[in-house]
């Protein structure tokens, strides 16, 4: 496919608003995982409250739309592995970093593949169903914590990919013109992307935390076990 500026600033746009943005609060909200299963589940109640049709729209418009061209035109640049315009800009070290960020569009690519099929997808596929925090913690807590270990690598490439992005994002559109410039938004991508990867890796935590985790089993048990084969004064 040959190069198309317009479709290539399209590209880059799309990466920072709304995708990037959409990134730093869906992680953000996760997170709550931190602050366990009832402050979890209320961002959730929050969103399952909007009517569902103005849900549908946003979700189409703010994040399916830009995602998959985004996801598509990216993986045709990749595909395309035109790398003059890498060597003619920047330095080895950052030609390096570069190459890198095309390497974790696709692991970005693969993740959300997976991500959103066994998420969103699924949940309108099966109906109305949300999910809730006991859901996350079976996923990762299941088979030897191997999805835990995937969704860590995922989330870690993502937020590379939106890192370098912003100093590569500030180059494109002139923001940033001089060196010095370019060096503090640099020093400003590597803070980004340790914040993004603690968000993310923090949040995966917040859902195999032993102490909720055994609250939560408490909490079923008493779910399960019928009032009558309680002692008198536990029955409630
Ligand atoms: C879904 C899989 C994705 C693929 C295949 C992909 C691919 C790419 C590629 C190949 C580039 C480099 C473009 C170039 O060399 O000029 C790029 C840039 C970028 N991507 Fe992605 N990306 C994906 C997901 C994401 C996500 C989830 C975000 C945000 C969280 C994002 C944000 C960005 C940003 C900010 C840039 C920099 C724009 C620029 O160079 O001006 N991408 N992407
Ligand atoms: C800490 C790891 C993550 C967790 C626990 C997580 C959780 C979720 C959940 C619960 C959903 C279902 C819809 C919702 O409630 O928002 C979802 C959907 C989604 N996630 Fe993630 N996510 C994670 C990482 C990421 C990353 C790094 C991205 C990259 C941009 C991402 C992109 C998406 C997208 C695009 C959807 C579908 C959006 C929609 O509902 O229409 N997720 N995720």
């Amino acid at each position: 496919m040959r190069e198309n500026y317009f479709l290539h600033k399209l590209h880059s746009l799309t990466g920072i608003i709304p995708v990037g943005f959409y990134m730093v609060q869906h992680l953000t909200l996760n997170s709550f995982s931190l602050a366990g299963p009832s402050k979890f589940n209320g961002v959730i109640a929050f969103f399952t409250a909007i009517p569902g049709h103005i849900l549908w729209l946003l979700e189409i418009v703010m994040i399916w739309i830009p995602l998959a061209f985004h996801a598509v035109y990216g993986i045709a640049i990749v595909a395309r592995n035109d790398d003059n315009y890498s060597h003619k800009a920047y330095k080895f070290r950052e030609n390096r970093y570069y190459r890198l960020q095309r390497w974790s569009g696709v692991v970005a690519f693969l993740f959300l593949c997976a991500h959103v099929t066994t998420t969103t997808v699924q949940a309108k596929a099966r109906g109305h169903v949300v999910i809730e925090y006991d859901a996350w913690h079976q996923l990762l807590t299941s088979n030897g914590y191997i999805v835990f270990m995937l969704y860590a690598v995922g989330v870690t490439a993502c937020a590379y990919h939106l890192a370098y992005g912003i100093w590569n994002f500030c180059i494109r559109w002139g923001i940033t013109i001089s060196e010095k410039s370019q060096e503090a938004t640099g020093k400003f991508a590597a803070g980004a992307f340790v914040v993004l990867s603690v968000l993310g890796i923090s949040a995966l935590f917040g859902f195999i935390n032993p102490i909720f985790a055994s609250k939560e089993a408490e909490v079923q048990v008493q779910r399960e076990t019928p009032t009558h084969d309680l002692p008198v004064n536990d029955r409630t």
